[in-house]
Parts: structure tokens; sequence; C-alpha cells
């Protein structure tokens, strides 16, 4: 299946994919995430009430939940500009001090997939997130002389998927640091319900339901499978988005009943039948079926993980009785995927929790 049709993948381009418009603008459009917003509500109201920029925070957690969206609705919430730029965009340390002197007082600037930040550049972020300065040398050999400038007070909001990879002394800078988890499928059926009306598609809450519950508990997916379910019902019915209708669309592009797609089973297929179930290593699984380790890693993995099909141990992944049985394997006895203890949660995260 090619890159930009599948179902999981990132978003290539926000715009080609409509995304923007669903994007929600305020803390009240957003559901779900209840603990991230009750602490950004108190977070924007003090910084309001006291007339000072927010604290710089983090977010991480799986592709699709909401960082990028959550970073734009605290710069509109506040009524601050935002600055959008990326790790991998930034390559010098020039490249950043030209966006960092660029800055007004109080605004946001969002550095998406941060831990892709080179060492240099990061060491230029250090002084700007703890001192609002920025140190320049300024000539060559024995005669430099270093100068420190000042900035405005500016909120820097990182995002990533991986925050095993941000570093510790970039981590240590921000304010709070929140974990987006996944959506449950009753909130997934209420944002599915804000994007049909939308688009002007009536959707009925049965069918709603069941996107939302095939949608690895992701509003990315949610809505793009609403428009795949919106195309079908307009060429196979009568527009309207009903719960026949969204069987018949997510059967056609193979979400099974848990919102698994190809590239999941096949995930999953590969360590059952290549491996006895594993352990494996996530480098062999990628290369195995095809895909990148970091796509595996970053979009495959945390919902496998969470179904509870994927187990994590020291020397690699393990497929799950519940992996077997919902691919209909027999499940074997003495696999890895039954003996207990085997999993041990990585202590890279804050709460000790899996990524
Ligand atoms: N809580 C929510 N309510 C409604 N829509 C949401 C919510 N969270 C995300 N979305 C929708 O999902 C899309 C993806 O969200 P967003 O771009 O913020 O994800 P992300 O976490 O930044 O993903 P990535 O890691 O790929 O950058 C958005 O266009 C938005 O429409
Ligand atoms: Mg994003």
């Amino acid at each position: 299946m090619a890159a930009e049709e599948r179902i999981v993948a990132p978003a290539l381009t926000e715009d080609d994919s409509g995304e923007s418009r669903l994007r929600p603008r305020t803390l009240g459009e957003f559901p779900g995430q209840d603990r991230i917003k009750r602490n950004l509500e108190i977070a924007v109201e003090a910084a309001r009430k006291r007339g000072e920029a927010l604290d710089h925070l983090l977010f991480y957690g799986p592709p699709g939940l909401g960082k990028t969206t959550l970073a734009n609705i605290i710069a509109n919430e506040t009524g601050v500009s935002i600055r959008v730029t990326s790790g991998p965009a930034i390559e010098r340390p020039g490249d950043l001090a030209a966006i960092l002197t660029n800055l007004q007082e109080h605004d946001i600037l969002f550095i998406d997939e941060i831990h892709r930040l080179s060492r240099v550049v990061e060491e230029i972020l250090y002084p700007a997130m703890e001192d609002f300065a920025l140190d320049l040398v300024i000539g060559k050999g024995p005669g430099a002389r270093s100068v420190r400038l000042s900035l405005p007070r500016f909120t820097l909001v990182g995002a990533t998927t991986r925050y095993a990879l941000v570093s510790a002394p970039l981590r240590d800078r921000f304010g709070s640091v929140f974990r987006l988890e996944f959506y449950d499928a009753e909130t997934l059926a209420a944002i599915l319900g804000r994007s049909a009306s939308i688009l002007g598609a009536e959707i009925h809450d049965d069918a709603a339901l069941e996107i939302a519950r095939r949608s690895r508990g992701t509003p990315r997916i949610a809505n793009r499978l609403l428009r795949r379910v919106r195309d079908y019902a307009e060429v196979h019915g009568t527009g309207v988005l009903t719960l026949d209708a969204a069987q018949a669309a997510l059967a056609m592009l193979d979400v099974d009943d848990l919102g698994l797609d190809d590239t999941d089973r096949a995930v999953i297929r590969c360590i059952i039948e290549k491996f006895e179930g594993g352990p494996v290593g996530l480098d062999t699984i990628a290369a195995s079926i095809s895909e990148e380790a970091d796509t595996v890693m970053d979009v495959y993995e945390p919902f496998l993980l969470q179904c509870g099909f994927l187990q994590r141990t020291p020397r690699g992944r393990v497929a799950t009785a519940g992996a077997y049985t919902h691919l209909g394997y027999e499940t074997p006895r003495n696999t890895a995927a039954q003996q207990p203890g085997l999993w041990n949660p990585p202590a890279e995260t804050p709460d000790g929790a899996d990524e």
C-alpha cells in the first residue's frame, strides 16, 4: 500500500488531507485528555493573571493524538502568536538564533519532533529557555569574545513521539511534561460527530461509535476513516453515514474489529510465524515486513502494546496469547507469551509507564 493511502501513517501534510479544518481551536472544542486540559486551564489562567508567559511545555505520545492541536490551542487561548518549526528543520545554531531573536514577548515557539534537534542547537536552547538569553561568540581565535543578548520571554512548546530520545538536560528545562493518551471510543465518537458536522455530513450515532471503536484510539485516524465512510455512503447509499455504510467501508479498507490494519497484522504475523512468538528485536521485525524501524516503533507498536498484543521484554518483542487468538492462530504452549514476569516497563518515561 502506498504511504499516502495508509490509514494509520501520520499525515504527510495537513492541508491535503483537510485536517486543518477539523482541528479544534479552543480547549472547549477539544474532547478527551482531561488531565492535560485541567492542567493547561490552570496554567493559562495563572499566566494571564500574572501577565507572564506560560512556562515551557512538552507534549509526547503517539502520532495523531493532538500534540500540534494543543500547541495551537494554547496560543489561541492566551492570545499570542505561535511560531512553528521542527527539530530537523533547525540545522545550525544560527537558524535557531534567528528564530529566537524574532520572537515577540510571550510568543509560543512550537518545536515539533524536538527529539531530533542536534546537540549544538540544543545548547543554544538551554540558556534561552532558562534565562531568556542568547550567548553569541563574536570573532575568532584569541580575540573572540562572548556576548549575551537578552531574548523576549517566550514559551517553548515541544512535541515528540519519542520521549526517550529527548535528552535529559532538555527535558529538565520544561516546566510541565504531558503524555497524551489514546482516546476511548465514546470520546472519539464525540470528535466524529463534530467533524461530520463541519464536513456537512449526517452521521448516525451507532455509525460514529463503530468508526470510533476501529480508530486505534486516535482522532486523526477517526477523521480519516470518517472521510472514507462518507465517500462510500455517497457512492453506495444516500450519503447518510449509517452503521451499514460504516461497516462496509471499513471492511473494504481491511480495518478489522479492533482497528488493526494490514501492517499491524503483518507485525504480529511476522513474530508468530517467523520467530515463534518472539522475543525478536524491533529492527528484525521491521526488516522482515519491509518497514522502517522508526515507523514500526512510532506508529504501530504503541497501539499493539495498548491492545495487549505485544509485549516489550529485555530481549525483544513478544506476541501475546491475545494476539494469537485475535489473528486466529492456535495459542502454543510454552511460548514466551505465556511466561509471566517477562515484561519490564522501560524506565525512560516519567511515570514509568510505557510509551
Ligand atoms: N481531542 C481532539 N479533538 C478533536 N480533534 C482532534 C483531537 N486531537 C486531535 N484531533 C484531530 O486529529 C488531527 C491530528 O492531531 P495533531 O496533528 O494535533 O496530532 P499530533 O499529536 O500533533 O500528531 P503527530 O505526532 O503526527 O504530529 C488534528 O487535525 C485534529 O483535527
Ligand atoms: Mg503534530
